[in-house]
């Protein structure tokens, strides 16, 4: 499979998946539809690969914003000065943004689109592994408030997404981890299987070989598209996509966003999720082992340090805003590749399971 299709109500968009993407014309000029096109990236991956995309635009007028790399740029700042450079270049309407770099490019050059007068065309090109699998599909977009994280945002679909597994090849080792803690997440959440293949095929998918690479990609992009269709606003089965992210923001707000990677956030917090289950009775100790002894194969870490406060994770999780109520929203497995999202665990219930997973 090198094709899967979004169809979310009146948009549907198609996510091509292989080697060799970026340099093709055919995959982005169904989508544009004037000679205007801007391409955001940002400095570390422009060297790497706006070459290539540009000698597959060459038929268009195109400008580049280059913003700095890191979550900090994913700001008002640099949203501003995109729209500039759409109002100062006289970008119309009929005009496309190509958002080529990884989430943090793919969420900020979505938003601008969204809001560029009232919305123009954008194409995702993504360039991690989070970013094929995650978060160039299905519609957040989002920039950061300097107190909250993605505060301010809009549901708007691309045009299209061109994952070039090319791509990942430049990718440094513990990114390439951290989109693993996101694969990992999709088997636990909706497809057991794809689980299995993960745990049979560690060596092929470390070692990055292309079939291996497309089949995974393909499968959560396919899971993503299946939940996305169903509640693409997250009123509710969206919200299975979140497994291990309650914990996760607040292991990564503990380590004021340095210490950890935004996925090897997840994959603490996804053991935090399963230890909630386990010491329920939920799930077999087995289970439970199984995928702490999966995100460590694939070098993620299981375990936060016990320096870190059970208090400090447990009020973060508290302004979490999936809660609905004054309890703590959470994504918790009920049995293999299935998951629940309930309220109904005690804090005691939630600080046992956090202190279980913290270590000298
Ligand atoms: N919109 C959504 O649904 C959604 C979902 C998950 C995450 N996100 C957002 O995505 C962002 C994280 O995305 P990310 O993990 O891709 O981080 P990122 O965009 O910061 O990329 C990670 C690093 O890899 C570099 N890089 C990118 N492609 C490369 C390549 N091919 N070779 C070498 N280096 C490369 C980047 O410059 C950066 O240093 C966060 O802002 C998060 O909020 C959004
Ligand atoms: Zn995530």
């Amino acid at each position: 499979m090198n094709q899967v299709t979004v169809d979310v109500g009146c948009h549907r968009y198609p996510i091509h998946i292989d080697s060799g993407l970026i340099a093709g014309k055919n995959y982005y000029s169904p989508f544009i539809h004037s000679s205007q096109v801007l391409v955001v990236t940002n400095e570390t991956v422009k060297p790497l690969y706006l070459p290539k995309l540009l000698s597959a635009l060459n038929d268009y007028q195109v400008d580049v914003f280059t913003m700095p790399d890191g979550e900090a740029f994913k700001s008002f700042e640099t949203f501003q000065s995109i729209i500039e450079l759409l109002i100062d270049n006289q970008f119309r309407r009929n005009a496309t943004i190509i958002a080529l770099g990884g989430g943090v490019v793919g969420d900020i050059s979505g938003f601008a689109a969204a809001c560029y007068q009232r919305g123009i065309p954008f194409i995702q090109v993504p360039t991690t592994l989070l970013a094929m699998v995650d978060s160039s599909v299905g519609g957040k977009t989002a920039i950061n408030h300097p107190r909250a994280k993605n505060m301010i945002g809009a549901f708007y679909q691309p045009e299209a997404v061109i994952a070039d597994l090319d791509c990942l090849k430049t990718l440094p080792a513990r990114e390439f981890a951290a989109g693993m803690a996101e694969v990992i997440k999709y088997g636990l959440i909706y497809d057991f299987a794809l689980f299995q293949y993960l745990e049979a095929n560690i060596d092929s998918i470390k070692s990055k070989q292309s079939e291996h690479l497309q089949t995974i990609i393909a499968q959560c992009c396919s899971i993503k598209a299946e939940v996305v269709q169903q509640d693409e606003k997250e009123k509710g089965i969206r919200g299975i996509l979140n497994l291990g992210h309650t914990f996760g923001h607040a292991v990564e707000k503990a380590g004021n966003y340095q210490r950890f990677l935004h996925g090897e956030a997840v994959a603490i917090g996804t053991c935090m999720a399963f230890a909630l289950a386990k010491n329920d009775g939920q799930i077999s100790n087995e289970y439970f082992n199984r995928v702490i002894d999966l995100f460590q194969q694939y070098d993620l870490p299981t375990f936060l340090s016990d320096d870190y406060s059970v208090d400090a994770l447990i009020e973060t999780m508290k302004h979490d805003k999936k809660n609905k109520t004054e309890n703590i929203t959470l994504i918790i497995p009920l049995s293999e590749g299935a998951v629940e999202i309930t309220e109904r665990y005690s804090l005691d219930a939630i600080r046992n399971a956090i202190s279980s997973r913290l270590k000298k």
